[in-house]
């Protein structure tokens, strides 16, 4: 179940997400780096589940390498800019859309099983709790599937800094607030680590969990990442030597769980 009590703000996000967040600096490195694990855990000719697919960018990426994506939002105006993407990239037969709330997957009539499952950069952070998710994917993922979760983090020492300096305490601690941030009228959480783990325990083994956007930081330092950007590039590149190694996973702006159905 989702706690938005108004029509999702992504809606009206669809056509300017890909300029604002997908095409920035900050984005496109944490997309590059959520690709190479992408890449890994789903070869070409797998069938996987997207959940939350915003614009479609991931599911045109590896539909573009042969796999075939069911890509799915509760927000219609995604699905439609997800649709048009796949056309415009010819990878249309291998990226079906549809509108899902990922809150209700645990009663979704979708023909499995899946190779896997991923969601990216925060879908799942906007539904209360996961386990209609973590239910969902074990009736619909097969046995060796890997489901690969990208969430936005809770300990984010970036955005301390950031905002202290501005002297906003309130955005510096939004993450940690009781029951979740409110965020254009939706409600968004931010469970630690520990608690994304147990929520897919134990239809899932944990495989491992890494940092994006630990060292380089949230996409709102857009205009200082453009003022460095040979610093941007230079935390990158550490961040990706050091993404799987404690505490980075826990420290990041979002985290990436790798899982696999057991
Ligand atoms: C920050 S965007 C990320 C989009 C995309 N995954 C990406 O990598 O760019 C968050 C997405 O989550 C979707 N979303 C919001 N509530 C959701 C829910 N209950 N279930 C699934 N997706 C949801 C939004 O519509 C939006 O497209």
């Amino acid at each position: 179940m989702t706690l938005a009590t108004v029509p999702s703000p992504f809606e009206g996000l669809a056509e300017s997400y890909d300029e604002t967040f997908t095409r920035s600096l900050i984005g496109t490195r944490m997309r590059r780096a959520v690709w190479r694990r992408l890449d890994a855990a789903f070869a070409s000719g797998a069938r996987v589940l997207e959940l939350g697919c915003g614009t479609g960018e991931d599911a045109v990426h590896l539909a573009g390498r042969g796999v075939s994506v069911l890509a799915t939002d509760p927000a219609e105006a995604m699905v439609a800019v997800t649709r048009a993407k796949a056309a415009r990239a010819g990878v249309e037969d291998r990226v079906r859309t549809r509108a899902l709330d990922a809150g209700r997957l645990d009663e979704a009539d979708l023909e499995g099983p899946w190779d896997g499952a991923f969601s990216n950069f925060g879908a799942l952070n906007c539904v209360s709790g996961l386990a209609p998710v973590s239910a969902g994917l074990s009736r619909l993922v097969r046995p060796g599937g890997r489901v690969l979760l990208c969430l936005l983090g809770r300990y984010v020492p970036w955005e301390w800094a950031w905002f202290l300096v501005r002297g906003d305490r309130k955005a510096a601690f939004r993450r940690l607030s009781p029951g979740g941030a409110e965020w254009r009228g939706m409600r968004v959480v931010y469970p630690p680590v520990r608690e994304l783990r147990r929520s897919f325990e134990p239809a899932f083994r944990f495989l491992g969990a890494r940092a994006v956007g630990a060292l380089v930081p949230p996409s709102y330092a857009e205009e200082w990442a453009g003022r460095h950007p040979r610093l941007l590039a230079a935390l990158d590149g550490v961040e990706r030597l050091v993404e799987a190694l404690p505490p980075f996973p826990s420290l990041a702006d979002h985290v990436l769980l790798e899982l696999e159905r057991r």
